[in-house]
């Protein structure tokens, strides 16, 4: 079973309230979500492998520290998951991006997919799944079935603000992803959107409502 990771840092824990604030402008909160993704993505890399490397510093020789060329992919979950790809490639700019589009047929909550376009050596790579929310688990699973048809095997899901029923899918049916949250909401409502949430990740990013 996947392990869920609560990212409950104080400075991402205060960002997420202000992203849930109704209040909280479009470019706030699009700011909001690219400094938590940072946060986030700091956190989630915490175990690359690192190898020791020679340099030369002004002064002398010396072993140092390196990543281990490990190679990363970023594979946001359009639209509202582009909002985490920024802060994320700041501090990796290195991976690479592949995107998945899909969204959630309004009567049905199904997820619909209309563009997936993944790195070719993408079972190569450790594969970062982002979007800020995992509500009934549709999306996400939807996402993560198309990249391991197309070979990735090595994937975590990461989102701002996750339903418990979400999790609950997500685990059943990729019981091999973990899953790094920056907060665990107490449920969903008859729409299908989390509750308290912060409303329509993809309208409050792009200000299309
Ligand atoms: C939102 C969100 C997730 C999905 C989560 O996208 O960004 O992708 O809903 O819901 P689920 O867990 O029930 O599948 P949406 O369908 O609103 O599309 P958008 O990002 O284009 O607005
Ligand atoms: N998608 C969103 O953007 N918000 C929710 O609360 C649920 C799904």
């Amino acid at each position: 079973m996947g392990k869920v990771y609560v990212f409950d840092h104080p400075l991402i824990q205060h960002k997420v309230a202000l992203m849930r604030k109704a209040d909280t402008s479009v470019k706030d909160f699009r700011e909001l979500a690219r400094e938590i993704a940072m946060l986030m993505a700091y956190e989630a890399t915490r175990d690359l492998p690192l190898e020791e490397v020679e340099i030369e510093t002004p002064i002398c020789s010396t072993k140092v520290n390196m990543l281990k060329g490990e190679d990363l992919a970023i594979i946001p979950v359009l639209r509202a998951g582009l909002g985490f790809v920024d802060g994320m490639l700041s501090l990796v700019p290195n991976a690479k991006v592949g995107h998945i589009g899909l969204y959630r047929d309004p009567e049905t909550h199904e997820p619909v997919e209309y563009y997936c376009k993944l790195p070719k050596d993408i079972e190569k790579r450790q594969i970062f799944v982002v979007d800020p929310m995992l509500a009934t688990g549709g999306s996400a699973s939807a996402a993560i079935d198309f990249i391991k048809e197309r070979g990735g095997r090595n994937i975590t899901f990461m989102c701002l603000i996750a339903a418990p029923e979400g999790i609950d899918v997500l685990q059943k049916r990729h019981p091999d992803v973990d899953i790094y949250i920056a907060a665990k909401d107490q449920r969903l409502n008859e729409h299908a959107y989390i509750v308290p949430g912060l409303g329509d990740a993809g309208d409050r990013l792009y200000g299309t409502k």
